[in-house]
């Protein structure tokens, strides 16, 4: 795999007529296998709705998306969900943890969905959350984490089952300083080590100089 991404001309449109917004306005796009990419720029900028097109998620409306050397958009249903679930991890803004689970069943959801063994993925998930800092919160359910917390819990899941590409929308923004620079730090060695790639939308300045590279959106397009 030489490039990650690659993304030729990209546009997307929600709507139509007089509620027609582009979001996208022609975006080109390349990374490579081990490069921590930032995004930045203002809200309404088209920031989501990128990350949400190379994980996946959302079709383009035109344009060219290779991801890990698959054209997305050629896939059928089932095999994009498939190829998502193995090789795509993905942190939503609103971390979306499942609320009758506990902070470790979280965690292990992806390895349980790739069929392993329930004990094996929950203490694969319980050695994560430890690195993450959270030995005391194994068994604790989302509702009773505080928002950094759950931040975390939503990182170590999106990682968990290895996969080659980790999109984060604001992964750190409700982190105090320090907890976040700790999660930045597992974040790179998980980048570095295993020769990921990760996109990280962001509005926090203090994690800037841990990426390799930041381009900044503007009205759909990428802009000096
Ligand atoms: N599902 C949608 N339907 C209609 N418009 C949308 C939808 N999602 C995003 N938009 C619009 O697309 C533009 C870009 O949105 P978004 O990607 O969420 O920006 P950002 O993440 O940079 O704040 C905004 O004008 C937003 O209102
Ligand atoms: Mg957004």
């Amino acid at each position: 795999m030489e490039t990650a991404v690659f993304c030729k001309g990209i546009t997307k449109v929600f709507g139509e007529g007089a509620t027609r917004v582009d979001a996208l306005k022609g975006i080109d796009l390349e990374m490579r296998p081990g490069e921590l990419l930032m995004i930045v720029g203002p809200s309404g900028s088209g920031k989501t709705t990128l990350i949400s097109i190379l994980a996946g998620i959302l079709d383009q409306t035109e344009g060219e998306c290779c991801v890990l050397d698959c054209n997305l958009k050629e896939m059928r249903n089932a095999e994009l969900t498939r190829f998502r679930g193995k090789h795509i991890g993905f942190v939503f803004q609103a971390f979306n943890l499942i609320p009758m689970l506990t902070a470790t069943e979280n965690v292990a959801i992806p390895l349980l969905l790739a069929g392993m063994k329930d004990e094996e993925a929950l203490q694969m998930a319980r050695e994560i959350l430890v690195r993450y800092g959270l030995e005391d919160k194994l068994d604790v359910l989302p509702g009773s984490l505080s928002g950094g917390q759950q931040q975390r819990v939503a990182i170590a899941r999106s990682c968990i089952h290895g996969p080659n590409l980790i999109v984060c929308d604001e992964p750190t923004s409700s982190l105090d300083h320090e907890t976040g620079v700790k999660v930045m730090e597992l974040f790179r060695h998980e980048v570095l080590e295993k020769n990921r790639a990760l996109i990280i939308v962001t509005h926090d300045a203090r994690i800037f100089s841990y990426a390799d590279r930041i381009i900044n959106l503007d009205d759909g397009k990428i802009v000096p």
